[in-house]
């Protein structure tokens, strides 16, 4: 029996053909260490599979530590960032033996070293920069500039790698960044190995050698064809990382890559509800709405849709793809054109693996919906 709607739909094995091409791209370099950011995606499922290829894991609360820790992740390979980290979870970080956490402001450094005292430890510690470099990317989902809230300013950068060193409890490892999300033009990460390299020479002047660099994640995908193109472009992303960024030997490069993981191998499957003509707009109303997939209520991102199952009909026309919730802005896409559609129909509104079901809502006293696999239902897409 087919599945009720709507529902995620997983392709497991596109989620490991994927892994692999990350394994292959790295595999030359024995210093690089990718943990997947678990943000986009916490899928108990697709999280044994992630793990089970050796990535590490980058976690933003308290909650993914542990997640990460139920789903086998080793602790030496779990990173934490976040502006705001609860005692709470700070604890359970330490609790845990994390690698690192990625530290963002000063008072948030003392806390860790109190925390760590307490708890007879020693947190290991990079320093989350905020290297003032723009990704050219949506407004919602830029990080790594001045005005935005996240890691220290480049002019505190030096007192507090100099606190960091002196408090007792803290081990300074090295330095993060993450400048964005959905990067898909390479020269934004090449203007982050510029700044990271300038950085490095003035920390040096001061005889401060950061074992650890994190780059962050933010790797793009194509929403527009993901059919044509259902792997990101590893090769050309971890290429600007070995020709410009300057290493000493013993320096490791950790990466948080999270969309790029896993948005490919979903889709949020919906059946069309009501098709309903008005004056000047055909609406396709579906069961799936922004609770489901909030990505273009939210950043006005375009997902491609296309009938789950081919339709028998040629001709085409226009709809305006919506879904029930009680918010005009409950709107997947506009004027998209489909096969003459029909209600009872399946749509597939694919690249929703990476920020689809991690950002779900039960508003409107809507239920969450499930999963299945590739190898649980057979969809052709
Ligand atoms: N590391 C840090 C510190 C981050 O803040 C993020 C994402 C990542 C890594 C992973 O970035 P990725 O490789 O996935 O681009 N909800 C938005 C995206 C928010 C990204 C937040 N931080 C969306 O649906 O587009």
């Amino acid at each position: 029996m087919f599945p009720e709607t709507p529902f995620y739909y997983y392709d497991t094995a596109l989620l490991r053909t994927t892994l692999a091409a990350i394994a292959k791209e790295i595999a030359p370099y024995p210093n690089y260490h990718v943990h997947y950011a678990m943000k986009a995606n916490a899928n108990p499922r697709l999280l044994e599979i992630i793990q089970q290829a050796g990535l590490g894991a980058d976690c933003v609360s308290g909650g993914e530590v542990q997640k990460a820790i139920d789903a086998g992740f080793p602790a030496d390979k779990i990173v934490y960032a976040g502006v705001g980290k609860s005692d709470r979870e700070i604890l359970t970080a330490l609790q845990h033996d994390i690698f690192c956490f990625n530290v963002e402001s000063i008072p948030e450094l003392e806390v860790i070293n109190e925390l760590a005292a307490r708890e007879g430890k020693i947190a290991r510690v990079c320093l989350r920069i905020n290297p003032d470099v723009e990704a050219h990317t949506h407004t919602h989902i830029i990080t790594g500039m001045a005005e935005n809230k996240f890691g220290i300013a480049l002019h505190d950068m030096l007192q507090v790698v100099q606190l960091a060193q002196q408090l007792s409890n803290i081990s300074f490892l090295g330095l993060h960044f993450h400048i964005g999300s959905q990067i898909t033009n390479m020269q934004d990460f090449v203007a982050l190995c510029q700044r990271i390299n300038e950085i490095q020479h003035l920390l040096h002047k001061h005889a401060i050698y950061p074992s650890v660099i994190n780059v962050g994640g933010g790797l793009g995908i194509d929403y527009q064809t993901p059919s044509e193109h259902p792997i990101a472009d590893f090769k050309a992303y971890f290429r600007v990382f070995t020709q410009h960024l300057h290493l000493r030997p013993e320096q490791s490069l950790h990466f948080e890559l999270g969309r790029s993981v896993v948005a490919q191998c979903g889709s949020l499957i919906t059946r069309v509800l009501y098709v309903k003509q008005t004056a000047t707009k055909q609406f396709a109303i579906v069961d799936a709405g922004m609770t489901e997939l909030i990505r273009p209520a939210l950043y006005q991102a375009k997902h491609k849709i296309h009938h789950a199952i081919p339709s028998l009909h040629h001709a085409t026309q226009r709809y305006d793809i919506v879904g029930p919730i009680c918010e005009s802005s409950d709107v997947f896409d506009k004027d998209v054109l489909l096969p003459i559609t029909q209600r009872g129909d399946l749509l597939a509104i694919r690249s929703a693996g990476a920020y689809g079901e991690s950002m779900a809502s039960t508003y409107n006293c809507r239920p969450l919906p499930p999963n299945y696999t590739d190898e649980e239902v057979d969809l052709p897409l």
